[in-house]
């Protein structure tokens, strides 16, 4: 009985070794990247969710900030809810917009989280991605 829960134990220690970038385990990959600024097609949605709603306008186009904060360095701190709260509701009296009413951002915010994540990382080396082939 023992030996066999100890086994078990050793094959989810293996699985968290290997399988992901994330801090969940069980989850899959946050996002994928290949030579820095490949990704798969959900960091890329993310991305042209980031593009099409102009947030560089105000956090720079490469995320370092501008009348925003830098957030490759805000996603090192905040956490995935505290992002997501952030630009859904905005913080207005500070200049931060919300993007309750943009559907493509409220559509994907788990992708655009994906994207700056992996930007905030240090993974995704430049702003720009394409797809992975
Ligand atoms: C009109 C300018 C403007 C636009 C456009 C804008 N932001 Fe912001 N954003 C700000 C400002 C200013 C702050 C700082 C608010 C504060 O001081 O708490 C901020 C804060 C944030 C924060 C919190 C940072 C932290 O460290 O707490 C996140 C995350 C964020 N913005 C993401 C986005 C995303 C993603 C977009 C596009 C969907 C976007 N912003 C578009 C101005 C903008």
């Amino acid at each position: 009985m023992q030996h066999r829960v100890l086994l078990s134990l050793i094959a989810v220690v293996g699985f968290a070794g290997g399988a992901s970038v994330t801090a969940s385990a069980a989850d899959a990959p946050l996002y994928t990247v290949v030579d820095g600024t490949k990704v798969d097609a959900d960091t890329l949605t993310g991305f042209k969710t980031w593009r099409a709603a102009a947030c560089d306008r105000c956090h720079g186009p490469n995320q370092e900030g501008m009348v925003g904060p830098s957030l490759v360095e805000s996603l090192k701190v905040l956490t995935k809810d505290e992002f997501k709260a952030t630009v859904t509701n905005g913080r207005l009296e500070k200049g931060m917009p919300s993007f309750s009413t943009n559907q493509k951002v409220v559509d994907n915010l788990d992708k655009l989280y994906a994207y700056l994540k992996g930007r905030s990382d240090g993974k995704i080396t430049a702003a720009k991605v394409t797809g992975i082939e």
